[in-house]
């Protein structure tokens, strides 16, 4: 069971300085100093404590913060340092069953205050077995959730400030911060200078919580732009175009917006442009469909797609967008990442052509979640598609026309103050180490591949392009279904020892298996460990082969 040291140590008054002598908590590890807790930590039921008079609690305390601050950042110190000095507490895919929660907890919230030393004895007993570990240096599952000490005092900064820069006004920090740090970012990708807020046009970034909502807000925006033109009873006759590879966040985005189900094209791709999506198919729809009479206004590309980072080739698909007058929306949540890096950089030419573009800091760039950053061409596509004044949001600043109110540019009129983790990334760390953590996690996925290419029993099915290996056993005598039930059974074995995490898609029918890399605390040996782990259980099927 996890046990965070200095949780115990300071909240149980070992002496350490921490109980008692500033009056907020006592020996027995309950909180006094609000007055509202007698001295074994029970609030009695005349609401005095003690026969004191009561001073009602304050959700907000400063030296109680400070206190308790220290225990929780003690108790998340720990939890990292655990993972990687008792991986066997914690089994990286949680094995509980579904509903184990319930018959742990009471029915109902407490009418009385608990203690922070009770809630995380919960926490460790209690949450600690339902959590998959995505932090544990053995996670390769999905796309790893990139955590850093940068964006964890980030996060933290922000909750302490915990404002609401919905507009200039309510924060001019929060909307100027992000509007630079933004611009920053896209220097470090290189991208054209129409996405700066400081380019030419009316271009400009905007930090969205997650991909999904980036996706979300580019379609309204489009879908906006035709209508404005070609007038809003044409709806039902616009066209969307993705690949079979689309994360499904933008069929989810076109239906919210109103295209009709059958006019989303997801174009079919396969191992011959490694799941890339072929800009002949694209072309080819897009002629088909106006011939019909419909009408085609956007392209969602992908830059390292969800199943297996495949990309599609920007240059190309963006001449298609330029020629026929098409948002092209460039969805580059996990791999826009690497894109900081010279060397992978290339993965994004033909960006020039495009109307915006995504990627996910919390994905791979030690963002901690969520930070998903979102720039625009044309900030007023998306303002017109989604500003709303309401007489009680009204303000005036002397230089009023060049505020920017980022509610306009989202779908929430709430917004946390994101730009302040990435601003605190970008500095501690420096782009050169960034780049390094970035090459770090490429290299451990080429070790992996290498190991998997050395093992004649298995096969890496699609070329690699950064940091996710897809594999997977290999068929035997071309018995494909029966290879696609040895790797189901594989993949659900390793998980199973709760020592690794991995995941699985399909690519052209095949079941194969992902290994991922990106977890902050992963090393070469982690690596290693993982591919002897998936050896060691194969070994039950390539036993079977040889005799
Ligand atoms: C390519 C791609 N796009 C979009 C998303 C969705 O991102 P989010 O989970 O931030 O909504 C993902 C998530 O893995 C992704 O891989």
């Amino acid at each position: 069971m996890f046990k965070p040291q200095h949780m115990y140590d300071r909240e149980f008054g070992t002496g350490n300085g921490y109980s008692n002598g500033n009056g907020y908590t006592n020996g027995n590890g309950h909180t006094n100093g609000n007055g509202n807790y007698n001295g074994n930590g029970h609030v009695n039921g005349n609401g005095k404590a003690n026969g004191a008079k009561v001073v009602k609690m304050k959700p907000m305390d400063s030296e109680l913060l400070r206190e308790q601050g220290h225990i929780m950042v003690d108790f998340i110190a720990d939890y990292y340092k655990n993972l990687q000095d008792s991986p066997q507490d914690f089994p990286v895919l949680s094995q509980v069953q579904p509903g184990y929660l319930r018959d742990m907890l009471p029915d109902s919230a407490p009418e009385r205050p608990e203690s922070l030393k009770e809630l995380l004895d919960d926490v460790s007993k209690k949450i600690m077995p339902g959590i998959t570990h995505w932090q544990s240096p053995s996670y390769f599952a999905y796309y790893a959730s990139s955590t850093s000490v940068a964006g964890f005092l980030g996060e933290m900064l922000n909750a302490g400030l915990s404002v609401v820069g919905f507009t200039w006004l309510t924060s001019p920090a929060a909307t100027e911060l992000e509007i630079i740090v933004l611009d920053w970012l896209a220097k470090l990708l290189q991208l054209p200078d129409h996405f700066l807020s400081t380019g030419k046009g009316n271009g400009g970034g905007v930090i969205q919580g997650t991909g999904c909502e980036a996706v979300l807000v580019v379609v309204l925006a489009a879908r906006d732009r035709i209508l404005k033109k070609v007038g809003k009873t044409l709806l039902p006759q616009l066209v969307v175009y993705g690949s079979d590879q689309t994360h499904s966040s933008f069929r989810k985005a076109c239906l919210i917006g109103g295209i009709h189900e059958e006019n989303i094209r997801l174009l079919k791709t396969d191992s011959s442009t490694n799941y890339g999506m072929p800009p002949e198919s694209l072309e080819e729809a897009i002629s088909h469909d106006l011939a019909k009479g419909f009408i085609p206004f956007f392209i969602c590309a992908t830059v390292g797609t969800t199943s297996s980072a495949a990309v599609d080739p920007l240059v190309p698909l963006g001449n298609i967008a330029k020629k026929y007058g098409i948002w092209l929306h460039v969805d580059a949540a996990y791999a826009g990442n690497a894109c900081i890096c010279p060397e992978y950089r290339k993965f994004i030419d033909g960006i020039e052509n495009a109307d915006s573009f995504n990627m996910n800091a919390h994905k791979w760039l030690f963002a901690n979640q969520t930070c998903s950053p979102l720039w625009v061409k044309d900030r007023y596509s998306l303002i017109d598609a989604l500003k709303t004044n309401p007489e009680y949001l009204e303000f005036k600043v002397s230089k009023k026309d060049t505020v920017v109110n980022y509610k306009d540019w989202q779908i929430s009129l709430s917004r946390r103050f994101r730009s302040l983790k990435l601003w605190m990334v970008l500095r501690l760390y420096g782009s050169e180490n960034l780049r390094n953590f970035i090459r770090d996690h490429v290299n451990l996925a080429k070790h992996f591949e290498d190991y998997v290419a050395q093992d004649p029993s298995f096969e890496v099915v699609t070329t690699r392009y950064f940091s996710l290996v897809c594999f997977r056993l290999a068929p035997v005598d071309g018995d494909e279904d029966q290879c696609n039930e040895r790797n189901r059974e594989l993949l659900a074995a390793v998980n199973s020892t709760g020592k690794i995490f991995i995941s699985h898609t399909a690519l052209s029918g095949k079941f194969v298996l992902r290994f991922a890399v990106g977890a902050p605390l992963t090393e070469e040996k982690h690596v290693t460990e993982a591919w002897q782990i998936i050896q060691k259980h194969a070994s039950k099927f390539t036993r079977n082969d040889h005799y």
